[in-house]
């Protein structure tokens, strides 16, 4: 036995919070709790000096008097191509910032006298593709294998150890974070777990009940002082900032609470009630019912009889614990939502899906560990058991095994397809944009992995050498097929096409292949030659340029809590 611990670890990478986790000697799953001793850790990052960063409670203190040098909320910009901040003469992209997290968290981990053989990362059901692989960037940036990245309600459903009885169990899993919102219906079995629908809001969370209650004591504050210069003063709305946000939380338990905001020209006590809380923010708790609802009769509509299917509902995500919360999913179900560990469940389910994965990956070291195959196995050979143990502690084989046999299908969150140009309209070449839209060939909702059949894209001119195609993703709640409510995900040439000498107007059979983890990859082929033509399609948020200029930025960096 070597002297540190090998060993695979599940990651929630929070908006607001963040949580590492594995499955400890007994084979339970467990948080490590960072340098601080706490079980989760805030997602903020202090860019204290060109050398150093600071991760966690203290840099979101710092925030609160030198609110330049933090960064907060970065989850919300993982899918976004243009966001930069610049610290000490340094560009940092999402990515980059997030793997700041990631490299404190893994501080931790080593602290705690482990090697790390491998992580999983959790993202919200609801995150396009981009956003995904901007996670899986993230972690690769932080110098981790990142062994898969999956969906937080599935996490929290491996951690909830549902499908342990004999019937399959449908699930409505409604997950309130500090960012996202995400409702996920799933169908769980003994060995594995279907997701049936999911629906969100990537712009709703706890940080949006946060913003109300600030404005609140803003408001109260700036009237009880007379001042309204207040509204601009860093220091004050920071500090308000921070005690929005323990006032919510108290009144989680407590009826009411008083916050005193201080500020140059005194101190203002503002007290608040729940019942006056609710009101404030009972228009956001109803986007999140009706995300649900509709949701749910999307489920229905795909999976016939799914309704009165639902034998439970779990309230994940540290919003839950808004007593208002539960109230509003069990009135508008007609059922009993339960709290289901909210703060812990997505990183506990994540150590233990991280652990499956691994051993899986001992038994079919050849495969994709993230592919659906059964086990080929009843029990472990010597070798293969003394290797799981060294990855995953004192799990019992058995009880590896059983972990590793669980597979988990999911569906496509967002439509995907290709612009087209609508050919039809008189006056299209002269103005194509403006006669573009996007032609969705993978449905949202779609099961995955998925190869969509064949769509004829044609040539436009005789013997064209090249074709270049659009993969877009819808951007919002619905599927528009306007370029407005799309969001460009790559562009990919299929290229080489002279050899085959095509007349104009030539058809290309174009096949997206969305694989387990929601990802595309676009295929060509023209259909006389039975030639394929790869498209280089992988969707990336950053490209292998900026991952190098973030590794130069990133190096000479420490980050830790
Ligand atoms: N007792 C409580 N009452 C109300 N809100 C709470 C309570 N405890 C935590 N929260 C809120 O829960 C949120 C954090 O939840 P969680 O850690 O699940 O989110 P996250 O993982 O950071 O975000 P996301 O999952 O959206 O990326 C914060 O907004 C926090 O203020
Ligand atoms: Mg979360």
């Amino acid at each position: 036995m070597s002297e540190s611990r090998h060993g695979v670890f599940g990651i929630d990478l929070g908006t607001t919070y963040s949580v590492i986790a594995y499955v400890d000697e007994t084979g339970r799953p467990t948080v490590l709790p960072n340098g601080y001793g706490e079980q989760v850790t805030p997602s903020v990052v202090h860019f204290e000096s060109d050398a150093h960063v600071v991760v966690g409670q203290a840099a979101k203190e710092t925030a609160v008097v030198s609110p330049a040098d933090v960064v907060s909320l970065i989850k919300r910009e993982m899918g976004n191509r243009d966001y930069n901040r610049v610290f000490h003469d340094r560009n940092y992209s999402a990515p980059a910032i997030s793997s700041l997290i990631l490299e404190a968290l893994a501080g931790d981990i080593q602290r705690a006298g482990f090697d790390i053989s491998s992580v999983v990362i959790t993202v919200p059901a609801y995150f396009g593709m981009l956003e995904k692989e901007a996670t899986r960037q993230a972690g690769e940036l932080a110098e981790l294998k990142v062994a898969a990245i999956v969906p937080e309600p599935v996490a929290a459903a491996f951690a909830y150890g549902l499908g342990e009885g004999a019937a399959d169990e449908t699930v409505l899993v409604y997950d309130l974070g500090g960012g996202t919102f995400d409702v996920t219906i799933m169908r769980i079995g003994k060995t594995s777990i279907e997701v049936l629908a999911v629906g969100g809001n990537h712009q709703l969370g706890g940080a949006n009940w946060d913003e109300v209650l600030f404005n609140h004591l803003l408001d109260e504050a700036v009237k009880e002082a007379g001042d309204d210069a207040l509204r601009d003063d860093e220091f004050v709305t920071q500090a308000a900032w921070n005690d929005a946000e323990k006032v919510k939380k108290a009144l989680s338990s407590a009826s009411s609470r008083a916050a005193i905001v201080r500020h140059s020209g005194g101190s203002a006590k503002i007290t608040v009630t729940r019942e006056q809380f609710e009101g404030l923010t009972a228009h956001l708790l109803e986007q999140t019912v009706d995300v649900m609802q509709r949701t749910l009769e999307e489920a229905e509509r795909l999976h016939p009889g799914v309704k009165d299917q639902l034998s439970s509902v779990l309230l994940v995500g540290g919003s839950s614990h808004m007593p208002a919360v539960r109230a509003a999913v069990s009135t508008a179900l007609g059922r009993e939502a339960k709290l289901a560990d909210p703060d812990l469940a997505v990183a506990k389910g994540a150590a233990l899906y991280a652990a499956g994965l691994a051993v899986r990956d001992i038994i079919l070291p050849d495969h994709d560990s993230t592919e659906n195959l059964p086990l080929p196995v009843e029990s472990l050979t010597p070798l293969q058991e003394e290797k799981v143990r060294e990855v995953v502690g004192g799990l019992l084989p058995e009880a590896a095994l059983k972990l590793a046999e669980r597979t988990v299908s999911n569906v496509l969150p967002k439509a995907v397809g290709i612009k087209l140009v609508d050919m039809s309209s008189p006056d299209w070449e002269q103005n194509p944009e403006e006669h573009a839209y996007v032609q969705h060939l993978v449905e949202a909702q779609t099961p995955v992995p998925h190869t969509s059949p064949a769509f004829k894209a044609g040539t436009v001119s005789a013997n064209q050498d090249v074709i270049r195609i659009e993969i877009w993703e819808q951007a919002g709640e619905s599927a528009g097929r306007d370029v407005q409510e799309n969001t460009l995900l790559k562009h990919g040439d299929i290229c080489d096409l002279r050899p085959f000498d095509l007349p104009a107007n030539s058809p290309i059979d174009i096949f997206f292949n969305v694989n387990s983890e929601g990802l595309v990859q676009v295929t060509a082929l023209e259909p006389t030659s039975r030639k394929e033509i790869k498209v280089e399609a992988k969707i990336q948020l950053l490209t292998q340029a900026q991952m190098d200029e973030a590794r130069r930025n990133l190096s000479g960096l420490t980050a830790r809590t």
